[in-house]
């Protein structure tokens, strides 16, 4: 963005490549439409992806039905741009890309904390359908991880 624009992270990243892009899942959010929405860091808003009602079921699917996403309040998904890690890095990128990974989540973990929310990780997923769902092709993009948030004290039934 000719060194005008910059955004400011919570997290740290490998050579500072943050190469990661975020997804929201948001099935039960006061004021936001229940969708799939991505989060645009520059402007810090959120763009509606897809709001079709089957959104979640076909997420919750691609999870091997882990049905526990269902009854989240948003599920965050963390894709991956590896051309960003590895031009400076090589190969050697695709590993600071799943050490980013892990600082990303883990300060979900301590962010909901903060708010009286708990988050459960997610790694088990297929990855085809997963970058399917969300229109990468798996090797320019691709999804890395992603974790339900919700609200501590409701129990499901
Ligand atoms: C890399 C990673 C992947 C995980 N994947 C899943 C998952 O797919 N499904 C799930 O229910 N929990 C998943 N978890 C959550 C762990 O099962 C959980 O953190 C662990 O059992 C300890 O429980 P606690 O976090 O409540 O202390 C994952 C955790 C990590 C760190």
């Amino acid at each position: 963005m000719n060194g005008t624009h910059w955004t400011l992270r919570t997290v740290p990243s490998a050579g500072a490549r943050h190469a990661f892009e975020t997804f929201l899942l948001l099935n039960n959010v006061t004021g936001l439409a229940p969708g799939l929405y991505r989060y645009l860091a520059l402007t810090h808003r959120l763009q509606q992806v897809d709001t079709d009602p089957a959104i979640p079921q076909r997420i919750t699917k691609a999870c091997f039905d882990q049905q526990f996403i269902l009854r989240s309040g948003a599920v965050f998904l963390w894709t991956a741009v590896p051309y960003r890690m590895t031009w400076r890095y090589g190969e050697r990128g695709y590993r600071d890309l799943h050490l980013d990974a892990g600082h990303v989540c883990q300060n979900l973990y301590l962010a909901a904390e903060a708010v009286g929310c708990g988050v459960c990780a997610i790694a088990a997923f297929d990855d085809d359908l997963m970058n399917g769902l969300l229109g990468m092709n798996g090797t320019d993009q691709f999804l890395i991880y992603l974790a339900t948030v919700g609200k501590k004290g409701i129990r499901d039934g």
